[in-house]
């Protein structure tokens, strides 16, 4: 007998990490469906999809943070195993000015979904947050059970609060079940270059503005602070593969289906487990694709943390995921994709 399709429904699923988690489920047959506003995403992923998987997800524009478009599209969809809800905001600095918008945007967006979760009885969920819950830990790597810290931006506040508010609605019922994966930095491309980061205007992150730098898009790269408590003196993140940070969804949505959860909410640190300050980033990007990267020194940017990185053997032991690829390949993936860009 075929085992039944499973059915997944990707909120943000056309924008950067939804976009390499749609290709991973639908390589792993799973039957795709994108929701997404576009407000940071472009129409044309579901193509680069197609081209790498040979499927076209179903996609549907929708804003999910309007209650009544909301509760309208899951009146007629609504037969989904697992629900992976990337879309919200995610630009710390922008968070600063514009709270209300974000809060407005990335809290009622999670509330309508959940509210459509109880509505039609669909039993998983795994939520996007970041390692931006635990601040500037006390304690590195970093474990799930480290506390969480005030929030830096509302930004981080929102990842908070979310958790707050998935864990509240899964303990009034007993069918719901939920998978948090806190994030640590994601980058890099699909191997093919055909989805990848689309940063709209000035980057904010140190991969796309490190590869616009180098295709000449940018006049130099400012490394923020080489004063830090670090070995070289410049801050230390836990940089991971979007491909292996996408992965990361298939085995937690494996683990909800086969009820292998050991509780009904669940958090997960999804890195590699290993540190590299800016200073290494740009070596290691010289090394492996051979170009030159103009940057300069300049004064800590505010709000940064000194340096995090994940413990990560609480995810590779429960959820059997472990990430592969390496800090040089993530970077290669990130040129090739500016290459395709520029
Ligand atoms: N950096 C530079 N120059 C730049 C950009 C960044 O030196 O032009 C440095 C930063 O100071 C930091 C490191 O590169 O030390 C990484 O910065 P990113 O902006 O790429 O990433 P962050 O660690 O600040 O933020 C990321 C995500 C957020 C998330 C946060 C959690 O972008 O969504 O991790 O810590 F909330």
């Amino acid at each position: 007998m075929q085992n039944k399709v499973r059915k997944v429904l990707i909120t943000g699923g056309t924008g950067y990490i939804g976009s390499h988690t749609a290709v991973v489920f639908i390589e792993a047959g799973y039957e795709v469906v994108i929701a997404d506003n576009l407000s940071n995403s472009k129409i044309e992923v579901l193509d680069g999809i197609k081209k790498i998987t040979g499927t076209k997800p179903e996609f549907h524009k929708i804003d999910l943070s309007d209650e009544n478009i909301t509760s309208d599209f899951f009146k007629t969809n609504n037969n989904f195993d697992v629900i992976i809800h990337f879309a919200a905001y995610k630009a710390v600095g922008e968070s600063v000015q514009k709270p209300l918008m974000y809060y407005k945007n990335n809290l009622n967006s999670l509330m309508n979904v959940l509210e459509a979760m109880l509505t039609h009885k669909i039993s998983n969920l795994i939520f996007s947050s970041s390692c931006t819950v635990y601040g500037q830990p006390d304690e590195l790597p970093v474990t799930e059970q480290s506390p969480v810290k005030k929030a830096l931006s509302p930004y981080g506040n929102t990842k908070q609060i979310a958790e707050e508010i998935i864990s509240d609605t899964l303990a009034s019922n007993n069918y719901l079940k939920a998978i948090s994966l806190r994030y640590f930095n994601p980058i890099g491309a699909h191997e093919s270059a055909v989805i990848g980061e689309l940063p709209l205007g000035v980057p904010n992150n140190l991969i796309p503005f490190l590869t616009q730098t180098v295709a000449g898009i940018r006049k130099e790269l400012s490394v923020f602070g080489n004063d830090y408590n670090t070995p070289d003196g410049t801050a230390i993140r836990d940089y991971i593969h979007v491909v292996d940070l996408a992965k990361a969804h298939l085995f937690a949505a494996e683990r909800l289906l086969k009820n292998k959860n050991k509780s009904n909410i669940e958090t997960f640190n999804i890195g590699t487990g290993q540190g590299n300050s800016v200073m290494e980033i740009i070596k290691t990007f010289e090394e492996v694709t051979a170009q030159k990267v103009n940057y300069k020194i300049a004064h800590r940017r505010e709000g940064d943390i000194e340096k995090v990185w994940a413990d990560t053997k609480y995810a590779n032991k429960e959820l059997a995921w472990k990430a592969e690829l390496s800090l040089s390949d993530a970077l290669l993936s990130a040129w090739n994709w500016q290459k395709r860009l520029s």
